[in-house]
This record gives structure tokens, sequence and C-alpha cells, in this order.
């Protein structure tokens, strides 16, 4: 049974009189003191990760702007378009060529985000041979179509599984240094050993150059186990996520697992991440937490800045509120719309507005961004 979950305020932002937003074109075991049996388990889910990753299918345009959480997906694309464009700015400000590694790359959705901020070499690293594969194909593909005039950035690709092999051991170059490190979505999947964590770490940091950047998005610890102890099982959700823990009560530091169900998809174990010690063993490497927000206050925050709410628009990462002759809403459910319903009538509001359904913002409002900076 699924519990009602507590989450902060569903955004709800005015959409400025634009009627229309431009359509972005665009198993388990239980932890054991056998060291052996230990390294089976990980070793089996680090298959599990690879292999589930491997075989998602790139959806289409058409199929992906039918899903239920679009305008989900978009708002995470913006939150991350956002992250990376002030980070390479803050970066630019004292070089002029500027070196990432993206940390778990996937099928490299965030190449755009690289050019767009005249990145001059990118690294991409991930765990799936075929997120590789195509995160490279599609890096050849802008390179190709890009305007003669455009220098679009050097790119090398890697595969490995980075919570056990080091990333300094299969670069071009060994000397090779960064400004930034981008994590979106992956730090998680360490967090099942110390070692593991410490691993990811350490090829996220380690060739940071001084005052460079550790930047990503995770599951925020404290409001998965917030939403967990309101439940009345092991589970809790809703028509677009599900969190299934195994055990209610007892939260290790390490390989405190659950299953994570986007729109159907069963996906890997994730790994609960207790921040302030994510941030403790940071420290090793030098590093310095310097921002740490909930998605739902870096919205607030970040929305506030007239381009960044334009972008908004454009990526079309609030769907509108009310739909229009020409859109329609994500969810019929009248109850998904109740917050953006409440404040549309109210006198002094602007409509259209910009909402998410709240089932999806549910979902996304369990993750947090973080930026640690290397210190000298
Ligand atoms: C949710 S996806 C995020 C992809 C991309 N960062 C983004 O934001 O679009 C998580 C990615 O982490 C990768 N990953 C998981 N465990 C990993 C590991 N141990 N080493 C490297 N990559 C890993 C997966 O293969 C997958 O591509």
């Amino acid at each position: 049974m699924m519990a009602e979950n507590s989450s902060s305020p569903n955004p709800v932002s005015d959409m400025e009189g634009h009627t229309s937003t431009l359509k972005r074109k665009y198993d388990e075991e239980d932890e054991d003191s056998c060291p052996r049996k230990l390294q089976l388990t990980e070793e089996r889910h680090s298959q599990k990760v690879a292999s589930h990753y491997n075989t998602l299918q790139e959806c289409g345009l058409e199929e992906r702007n039918k899903s239920r959480i679009l305008h989900m997906r978009n708002f995470n694309n913006w939150l991350k378009s956002i992250l990376i464009g002030e980070i390479l700015e803050q970066v630019r400000q004292e070089r002029r060529d500027v070196c990432v590694l993206d940390l778990g790359c996937g099928k490299g959705g965030d190449l755009l985000k690289w050019r767009k901020g005249h990145i001059s070499r990118l690294v991409c690293a991930d765990i799936a041979a075929v997120s590789v594969e195509q995160c490279q194909q599609r890096y050849n593909d802008m390179k190709r179509k890009c305007h003669p005039n455009e220098r679009i950035f050097s790119a090398e690709f890697i595969t490995a599984d980075c919570t056990k092999e080091l990333l300094s051991d299969k670069l071009k170059d060994a000397e090779m240094k960064f400004d930034v490190c981008s994590c979106q979505f992956v730090y998680h999947y360490s967090f099942e050993s110390h070692e593991q964590a410490d691993t990811m770490l350490r090829n996220a940091c380690e060739r940071l150059r001084p005052g460079g950047f550790f930047i990503g998005t995770t599951p925020d610890a404290y409001e998965l186990v917030k939403r967990l102890e309101l439940s009345d099982s092991n589970s809790f959700g809703n028509e677009v996520y599900s969190v299934t823990f195994q055990k209610k009560g007892e939260y290790p530091l390490f390989g405190c697992q659950y299953d994570f169900n986007l729109e159907g998809v069963v996906n890997v174990p994730e790994f609960l991440v207790y921040f302030p010690l994510f941030e403790e063993m940071a420290k090793k490497y030098n590093m310095r937490l310097v921002y740490k927000k909930t998605f739902y206050e870096f919205f607030q925050e970040k929305i506030k800045n007239e381009q960044n709410k334009l972008l908004m628009q454009r990526m079309s990462a609030l769907e509108q509120y009310p739909a229009d002759d020409r859109s329609k809403l994500a969810s019929e459910n009248p109850e998904e719309y109740e917050h953006a319903k409440g404040k549309s009538e109210c006198a002094d509001v602007r409509l259209p507005l910009g909402t998410l359904s709240k089932s999806e913002w549910e979902a996304t409002s369990i993750y947090l961004v973080f930026v640690f900076e290397k210190m000298s």
C-alpha cells in the first residue's frame, strides 16, 4: 500500500502571458559478513546497473512528448542546465579552456549543455557500454552537423565501473586536469560500500584543479526516510513513481538499498546517500561543500532570474495550467492540480500558470543539488 507523502509545495510559476510554450527539439541479498559473498553481491549489482541502462531504449521525440512525466523530465533537465551553466560561467572567469568530466554520462543527455557552455574538452565515463557508444554517436553527430565556424569541444569516452576502477588509469592523457566534474543522478549507485563510494569520489575529485567544482544531483536520504517512515509499509509513492525499501527503521550508512520505480519501469537498486557522511568523505579529496539545496529550494532561488524563467518556458519544464485548446494536462485527475487551481483563483494572478502535476512533483522533490569546491 502506498502512503501519501509530504513533499515540499508544488512549484507554481506565472508564465508571463505565454499561452503556449515552445516544445524543445530535442537482486538482492542481505549484507553479509562473508567478504566473498559481499563481493559477489557487489558484482551482481554493477552488472545489473550496466545491463539496465544498456537495455533502456532511446525513445524518439514523439514518444517522449507523450510521456506522463514529460514535464518532470524537462524540469530536471532545466535544473541541470542552470546548475551547469552557472558553474561554467564561474569557472570561465578564471580560465579560458575549460575541461569537464561527465561521470555517469549516460547516453549524453548533457552534451548540448557542454556545447552551450563553450567548454574545450570533455571526458564522458559510464558503466554501461551501450550508453557510452550512444553518447559518442550523439557527440559525433553534433560535431558533424555544427556550423563550420563553431569550435566544438574535443571528447573522450570511457566505459568503466567508476565505483571500482580508476579513471586516471584509463585517460588518454594521464596528466589531465579537470575544472568541473558533473555527476548527475549517479552518485547514489556508489553508496553500496565505503570502498565504492570512496572510489567514485576519488574519480570525481582527484584530478580537479584547485578552485574546480564537483557538481551533481542525488536523492536526499532525509526525504526518502521521512516518506518511508510516514508510510504504513516498506513502500511509498504515487501513480508515477514508487520507492521500496527492504526494511524500515534501520538505515546503515552504506548498502542501504531501495528500489526506485519510475513510470512503471523497475529500476536497478539504489543506495541511500547520507549527505553529512558524503560531505565528510569528500574532505579526503580536499573538497568543501559550497552549495546544497533541495530541488524545491533550487527552483525557488533560480526562478527569480528572468533568463532562467525564459529557459524554463523554452524547455517546457512546467506544464501550462489551465490547459488551452492546443494543450492537454498530463493527468486527467483534477486532484493532481489542486495546488494550481487554488493559485489560479487568487485575484492578483496572471494566467496561465506553469506547474507540475502533484505526482511528478512528489517524484522530483526527492532530489537535491550539490556543489563542492576543490581547495588549494
Ligand atoms: C539516471 S542515469 C543519469 C545519466 C546522466 N548523468 C543524465 O543526467 O542524463 C544514471 C547513469 O549512471 C550510470 N552509472 C551507474 N552506476 C555507475 C558506475 N558504477 N560507474 C559509472 N556509471 C554508473 C548509469 O549507467 C547511468 O547512465
